[in-house]
């Protein structure tokens, strides 16, 4: 799809989060949801890797240090999988039957993790995303950009409240160095610059209801003529 295009078909809006650790996306997914739904929109709101049993397990696998593939392709092959699992049982059939669908991470994931990052080929990742995806494209994505700095205390810091007194490893890419994140946030924004029509940047160093406005504000512009008015 050139970045130009509008959304290919007439089924319900598809909105991606996407962002390096700690930007705080399944935040914002909540609070878009909540907004569209008062807006009396039907939207569900998933993840990746996620959306199906299939792809929970491969979450499972994935993120587990014990478990995670140690090469970044075969890392890129599983999120692949769990993809056209939840694009043919949830993304499609969701957007069929009118629904908009929110979701934590897709494509551009897998080539910042395991493309700019991870240093498999741009060419392949694009090969097995044009397979996998076929044309189900996200019509918005919002990039939730912060210094990875403090993105990885967020994210530090959200494991060790999650169950005060217990320690909770850092999964298989929060462990990463420093200078992962760093080339993580630079290919989001390489992405961004590449499809400014697709893809919005926040900051996300601003307080969390800042950043739901600005999110909230991006949506209606881009979808004027589903958001009711009076919502905008
Ligand atoms: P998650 O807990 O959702 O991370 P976060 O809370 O930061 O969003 O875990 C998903 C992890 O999987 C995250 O570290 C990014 C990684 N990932 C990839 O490496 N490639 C992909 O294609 C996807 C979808 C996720």
């Amino acid at each position: 799809m050139t970045d130009t295009a509008p959304p290919t078909s007439a089924t319900a809006p598809f909105i991606t989060l996407e962002g390096g650790e700690g930007t705080g996306k399944s935040t914002q997914i909540a609070r878009l949801a909540a907004r569209l739904s008062a807006a009396g929109i039907g939207v569900v709101a998933t993840r990746e890797p996620g959306g199906t049993p299939f792809a929970e397990q491969a979450r499972l696998l994935a993120l587990d240090r014990a478990t995670a593939p140690q090469s970044a392709l075969a890392q890129a092959l599983l999120f692949n999988a769990a993809r056209a699992e939840h694009i043919d049982r949830v993304i499609r059939p969701q957007r069929a039957a009118g629904t908009w669908v929110l979701c934590d991470r897709f494509s551009d994931s897998t080539r910042a993790y395991q493309g700019a990052a991870g240093g498999v080929d741009a060419a392949i990742l694009s090969q097995l995303d044009h397979i996998v995806t076929g044309g189900c494209r996200p019509d918005l994505t919002i990039l939730l950009d912060l210094d990875p700095h403090v993105g990885m205390m967020r994210a530090n810091q959200r494991r060790t409240s999650a169950s005060p007194g217990t320690f909770i490893a850092a999964d298989t890419f929060e462990s990463r160095h420093l200078d992962f994140h760093q080339r993580l946030r630079l290919d989001f924004l390489a992405i961004a610059k590449a499809e400014p029509h697709r893809v919005q940047v926040v900051d996300a160093f601003q307080n969390e209801l800042m950043i739901a406005d600005q999110i909230w504000q991006h949506v209606c512009e881009r979808f004027a003529a589903l958001v009711p008015a009076a919502n905008h």
